[in-house]
């Protein structure tokens, strides 16, 4: 089973040390009984959390789960769990008092990147702005050539070790973009390592196409340099990812500087004719009309959104469209503009929270951080910056039936933190208390940190 001792894992709940994480996707688990959550965080209720009911959590106290072959079989109290027949022989697993709740679901990543922009940090600190540096070559440019020297081999050593780092902070489900290579060979290879990844290691990988990040630079110079790229991509690129299956969103950066409204809507209609759902990159740096072109195209999630106008929130309110924000960009950039998170939520929007990992705008995997970015500076309470990251999050990648939440018939991923009160996962800023990761019934993860 999950800690290899062939007994109770961690009987006391305080001997994480015992533990021996498993990889191996061969060694499905039988039947696990899990128990001792001082606070089980269930996020239980049918669909995406809007408005008021953002901050059910579906707390169960001294709760209790039984997972049989990675899926919950039973959620309940601890005497009610352990009741079940089935209880009796599964393996144990005790938490200890700590609070668990379902793994985070991270929508927004740029996984596959060379390196990061260490040198750009710098730059920003002395003054100079995000777009500024783009101008010059810096920005997503300087992550393509980066990209397009690196091997295959580099590429998915570093990526591998940032999933290890995800899982480490709770999350367990990681949404990746291609879309620092601009060209066939190189996205193509991006996507191909979301493949591997995705089967080589515990975090579930949902793959989307962002060759439309910028124009790149060998474009640039040539007359109608974007309408050239925009046919590469749709003609030529789209065709192979979709043979391929490689990608099951596509996104394209709607923004100043990147693709025009117009623009994004002709690649993502044509996302669409290959298969691939559309998602944006909206309102960002500035209005473009993106937000509500993304709810024109059903596209299962608009993210950004510090720009927004009050009829992008009224729109977006009414909509399908989960408004993803990205406190972590805001924060890296030293910006005070956040996305208007509260306005969205009076407007009945589905707001998820993701870190946009990328060595850009956002280097961190910590939903953790982003949660307590949230709650200091977009004014979200604790309870809605946890469901914003795990059930509404599902909800934007349509994963809302199998992840997101502890309810029976779901897959068991599950975070344990050390702490007693689910206030602290945020409160604690910057302070790593993730204990315990489990996907698919699996652990994946152990904390060797005493607690504090
Ligand atoms: O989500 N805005 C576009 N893409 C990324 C930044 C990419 C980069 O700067 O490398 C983002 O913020
Ligand atoms: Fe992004």
């Amino acid at each position: 089973m999950k800690n290899g001792t062939g007994r109770n894992a961690c009987p006391t709940g305080r001997r994480a040390g015992l533990l021996r994480v498993r990889h191996n996707t061969e060694d499905l688990p039988g039947s696990l009984l899990i128990t001792g959550a001082s606070q089980l965080l269930t996020l239980r209720g049918h669909g995406p959390r809007r408005g008021n009911s953002l901050f059910n959590l579906g707390i169960i106290e001294d709760g209790a789960l039984l997972v049989r072959d990675g899926v919950i079989a039973a959620v309940g109290t601890h005497a009610q769990v352990e009741a079940l027949p089935e209880a009796r022989a599964a393996e144990k697993l005790d938490l200890g008092g700590r609070v668990a709740l379902p793994g985070f679901v991270d929508s927004h990543t740029h996984l596959i990147h060379a390196a990061s922009r260490a040198e750009e940090y710098e730059l920003k600190i002395e003054g100079a702005s995000y777009e500024e540096i783009a101008r010059k070559g810096g920005g997503i440019l300087n992550s393509v050539k980066k990209l397009r020297a690196a091997t295959s081999e580099a590429l998915k050593k570093r990526a591998a070790a940032a999933l290890k780092k995800f899982a480490a902070y709770g999350t367990t489900t990681v949404e990746a973009k291609s879309g620092y290579g601009l060209d066939i060979v190189s996205e193509l290879k991006i996507l191909g390592l979301h493949r591997e990844l995705a089967a080589e290691q515990p975090l579930e990988i949902v793959s989307t196409f962002l060759g439309a990040h910028v124009v790149p630079a060998e474009f640039r110079g040539k007359a109608d340099g974007a309408e050239k790229y925009i046919a590469l991509l749709t003609e030529r690129l789209m065709p192979e990812v979709a043979s391929q299956k490689l990608a099951e969103f596509c996104d394209v950066f709607c923004d100043r500087g990147a693709f025009t409204r117009a623009q994004s809507k002709r690649i993502l209609e044509a996302g669409k004719e290959y298969g691939m759902a559309p998602r944006l990159h909206a309102e960002q740096l500035s209005r473009t009309g993106a937000a509500q072109l993304a709810v024109e195209l059903g596209a299962a999630s608009c993210d950004h959104l510090e720009q927004v106008n009050k009829s992008d929130i009224r729109v977006l309110g009414k909509s399908r469209t989960v408004a993803t924000l990205l406190p972590g960009c805001d924060f890296h950039l030293g910006l005070q503009k956040y996305a208007p998170a509260r306005e969205l939520i009076d407007a009945g929007a589905i707001v998820s929270l993701a870190t946009d990992y990328n060595p850009g705008t956002s280097p961190t995997l910590s939903m953790p951080m982003i949660l307590s970015l949230a709650c200091t500076q977009l004014r979200m309470r604790p309870s809605e910056a946890i469901a914003a990251a795990t059930i509404n999050a599902a909800y934007g990648l349509r994963r809302e039936n199998n992840i997101g939440s502890l309810e029976v018939g779901k897959q068991a991923d599950i975070a344990v933190f050390e702490v007693a009160d689910y206030r602290e996962i945020p409160y604690y800023f910057g302070v790593d208390h993730c204990w315990m990761t489990v996907k698919r019934g699996r652990v994946i993860h152990v904390s060797k940190q005493s607690p504090i």
